[in-house]
Parts: C-alpha cells; sequence; structure tokens
C-alpha cells in the first residue's frame, strides 16, 4: 500500500518535471496549486532560475504576470516600493473565469478592504506602528512564560504510542493559543480562529467550507465577532492586546469598520497558517534528514537556528505580489505599468547563487536568518520575531519531553500557490524521555 502511494507520488513529480522543461519558455506558467501539493513545483523554479529569471506568464488561471525568482532580485523588488506597490494586493487572484459562478471576485483571495499589507506609504506605515507594540521585544517577553506553559500542556496532552496528526493537535493548537493570547480573544472560542483562518485561506470544498456563500457566512461571523470585541475594548480603559491598541491607537481610532475587519483578517492569517506549517515542517524535515534530528538532540542550542533553517527551507508563504506603478526596466526586461510582479520567495530561498547547498535542511547555517521568507523592505513581517519565539519555546519543550516524533506517511500539503503548508501529517511518538 505504501509503495503503491509512494509510486504514483513519484509518477505525479515526474509529470510536473516534464511539463516544466518541457513546455516553451515564453508560456511557461509556474503557479499550479496541484503542483505545489504534489510538492513537484521545484522544477519550474529551478528551469526559471537558470533560463529567465525575470519571466513574463502571458496567460494563466490567475492572469498575465511576472515572476521574479532569484534571491537577489527578489531583494530589489520587495526593497523598491515606489515601483512596485501593494496597493493592488500582495496575492495572485484567479481570473473571473475560472471561478465557480457563486464565487465573487473580490472575495476570491483578497478582503475587499485592504489591510496595511495592503498599503502603500504612507498609509502602510502609519497603521503599522499602531500594532507593531503588541510583538516588540518587550511584550514578547511578556507573553514568553504564557506561551511555554500553554505549549507544554498540548504536548503533555498528546498520545503516546498511538499515530495522531500533528497538524491538529499541536500545530493548529499551539498557533491558535497565541493568537487567542494577542487579540485577549475568549480563550475557550479559540478554534473559531483557526476555522475562520482556514475559511479564509483555503478554497471552498479543499478547507473547512464548501461554498463561497458559506464562506461569506463565516466571515461574517468572524466581522460580527470582532466588531463586538472591538465595542467591549473602545468604551474600556487601553490595554495591551492588538484590538484595544486598533480601538485606541490615535491613527486607527477612526477607521471604519471595514479596516478594522481587514486588519484582524491580516493578523488572524499572519499569525496562524504561517507558524503553524512551519512547526509542521520541522517536524517533517527531522524525519527527512535524520542527521540533523540527532544534530539537535545532542546540541539542543541549534533550536534557534533549525527554526530560522526551517522557516527558509519550508517558506510558509510562496510569494507575494506586487504591481508596477510605472513603466520599469529590470535585468534586460521591461516591465509595464499595471504588470503583476510576483516575488516567487519559495525559488529565491532555494537559490544556488545566494544560499549554499539551498536544497539540503541543515540545522547549523552559519547565517541561518539569511532567507526570503519573512519578506524584506517595509512589508517586511511584522510578527517575525513572535513566530520565532513560538517556534523556538515548543522545541525547547519537546526535547525535554519526547525523544522521538516519527512521521509515518507523507503529508498531505496544502492546494495552494501561496500558503505552502501541510493539512494533515500523522506521527507516532513512541514513548516519553
Ligand atoms: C513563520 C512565520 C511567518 C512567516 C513566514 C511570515 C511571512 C510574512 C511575509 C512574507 C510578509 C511580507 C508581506 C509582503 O511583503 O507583502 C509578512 C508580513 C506580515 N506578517 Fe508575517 N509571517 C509569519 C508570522 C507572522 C506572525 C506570527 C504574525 C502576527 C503577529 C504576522 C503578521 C504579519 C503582518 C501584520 C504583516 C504585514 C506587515 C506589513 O505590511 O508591514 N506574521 N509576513
Amino acid at each position: 500500500m505504501a509503495d503503491t502511494a509512494a509510486s504514483f507520488r513519484e509518477e505525479r513529480r515526474a509529470l510536473w518535471r516534464r511539463r516544466a522543461y518541457e513546455t516553451p519558455l515564453e508560456v511557461l506558467n509556474p503557479a499550479w496549486a496541484s503542483a505545489f501539493r504534489d510538492d513537484a513545483h521545484w522544477p519550474f523554479f529551478a528551469r526559471l532560475r537558470a533560463e529567465d529569471p525575470v519571466h513574463w506568464t502571458p496567460d494563466s488561471n490567475y492572469g498575465a504576470f511576472w515572476s521574479i525568482t532569484r534571491y537577489d532580485d527578489i531583494m530589489a523588488v520587495d526593497t523598491n516600493h515606489q515601483v512596485f506597490s501593494s496597493a493592488q494586493g500582495i496575492g495572485l487572484p484567479p481570473k473571473a473565469s475560472v471561478l465557480p459562478p457563486d464565487a465573487k471576485l473580490e472575495e476570491s483571495t483578497e478582503a475587499a478592504a485592504p489591510s496595511f499589507i495592503g498599503m502603500d506609504p504612507p498609509l502602510h506605515d502609519i497603521q503599522r506602528k499602531t500594532v507593531s507594540p503588541v510583538v516588540a521585544p518587550a511584550n514578547l517577553a511578556n507573553m514568553a512564560p504564557q506561551i511555554r506553559e500553554r505549549a507544554g500542556a498540548i504536548l503533555d496532552s498528546l498520545p503516546i504510542g498511538d499515530p495522531f496528526d500533528w497538524v491538529d493537535l499541536v500545530s493548529k493548537e499551539l498557533t491558535t493559543m497565541t493568537l487567542a493570547t494577542l487579540f485577549d480573544f475568549p480563550f475557550e472560542e479559540r478554534r473559531k480562529l483557526t476555522f475562520w483562518s482556514d475559511a479564509m485561506t483555503t478554497a471552498p470544498g479543499v478547507g473547512p467550507v464548501a461554498t463561497y456563500a458559506e464562506r461569506r457566512a463565516a466571515l461574517a461571523d468572524c466581522k460580527a465577532y470582532f466588531v463586538r470585541l472591538w465595542n467591549e475594548r473602545v468604551n474600556a480603559e487601553p490595554r495591551g492586546d492588538l484590538i484595544s491598541m486598533l480601538a485606541h491607537g490615535p491613527q486607527t481610532r477612526a477607521c471604519s469598520m471595514e479596516e478594522f475587519f481587514a486588519n484582524v483578517t491580516l493578523l488572524i492569517i499572519g499569525g496562524n497558517d504561517t507558524t503553524r506549517n512551519t512547526l509542521s515542517g520541522s517536524v517533517y524535515a527531522l524525519n527527512v534528514f535524520p542527521d540533523q534530528n540527532l544534530k539537535l538532540r545532542a546540541e539542543p542550542a541549534l533550536i534557534p537556528a533549525m527554526v530560522s533553517e526551517t522557516i527558509r527551507w519550508q517558506t510558509p508563504l510562496a510569494h507575494m505580489s506586487r504591481t508596477a506603478t510605472q513603466d520599469y526596466d529590470f535585468q534586460g526586461r521591461r516591465i509595464r505599468e499595471g504588470d503583476r510582479v510576483v516575488m516567487w520567495y519559495v525559488s529565491g530561498n532555494r537559490d544556488e547563487a545566494a544560499i549554499e547547498d539551498p536544497d539540503a535542511y541543515l540545522i547549523d547555517r552559519p547565517r541561518p536568518r539569511q532567507h526570503l521568507s519573512f519578506g524584506y523592505g517595509i512589508h517586511r513581517c511584522v510578527g517575525n520575531r513572535l513566530a520565532e519565539l513560538q517556534l523556538t519555546i515548543i522545541w525547547e519543550e519537546i526535547l525535554k519531553r519526547f525523544p522521538e516524533i516519527r512521521v509515518l506517511e507523507e503529508p498531505r500539503r496544502s492546494y495552494s500557490i501561496f500558503i505552502k503548508g501541510y493539512e494533515e501529517m500523522k506521527v507516532l511518538i513512541p514513548r516519553r524521555i
């Protein structure tokens, strides 16, 4: 049975490899959700880095777009927000013609009202400044003991000797708990956050909602819930949670409920899927590279470096996109005003010109934080230290408890060109230390 699954997987990967190398370059399209789900997107990017690093795809399910695939070029685009704007959104929305009839285009991937990730200066900078204190070092130091206690409780409740889904019982639980702490969200209802996040980031039929109508209903519930929390907090003394900060911040307290909700969804998604998929990715990678697992267990001081290496190797967000504000010559190609430009972090992080032996997972790299997974420039991830903190703490707690976490079969990966993650990963913990 396991052999059949493995050979089916290899067949799929071979198929994608042929498509990546046999499609004429002029029409090559690297944006296939099913290739990402099959973990078979790599050859598209290897070819583009080598043959056409600033590449134009004239048509696809996401329309026409440029692909930037080399590390240094991604840095150049990411740090030039005057030419490469975020104001038209940071995803790659599907074309209207490929959406099912019950979908409205504006709700396909991006919130109707933009959050600050989808803004340019000066608005972006003002709103970012309002939420930054919640993830500043002082606040993180305050949160650390609670994250540790909650991480310990999650690990202590895991079954020993029986298979279980690591994604559900650990990755989702840890990141949802942290998010509930950030928002000061009613703790016993925290799984609502997981549900809303999944409903927002997965296509209907793939994740927890079956139709676009169901997704609309889920978002309406989510919005009503957060508006209620806003109303409670705006009338109370300012506190250190995110909702209170937005409700009292001089630059955000007058915002519309649409704008508030857009920033809430940004934080729900930003704080949830990415860290969750890194945690699952770390368990998976340490199984695929058992020598690194031994190294980690022999030297727990490597945990922070292992966390950074996982964030690079996993690249939880495969890309971010921008829109050109003017005609612009870049690496010998002419990008036109209004063109969509996709920075494929997933490719830049495997660029052999920037990172030595990039496909290898090496937890003691000399510069482990040298990667593109958090982006660069003015939009660089505001929660990056919080993500690293959560992952470091849970691994410190894991090493105290379990000598082994065995991945039992290939994980089920996300069907997405944006969220690079895991839907399910069966593991077994044979015994406690
Ligand atoms: C491993 C975990 C994470 C990864 C890989 C990640 C990745 C990213 C990336 C690539 C961006 C840049 C977007 C762009 O350039 O357009 C970003 C921005 C952002 N992230 Fe994260 N993120 C992670 C964790 C978090 C956490 C835990 C939070 C919540 C507290 C968060 C909140 C945000 C916010 C609010 C922004 C927007 C920043 C801005 O536009 O100025 N992220 N993230």
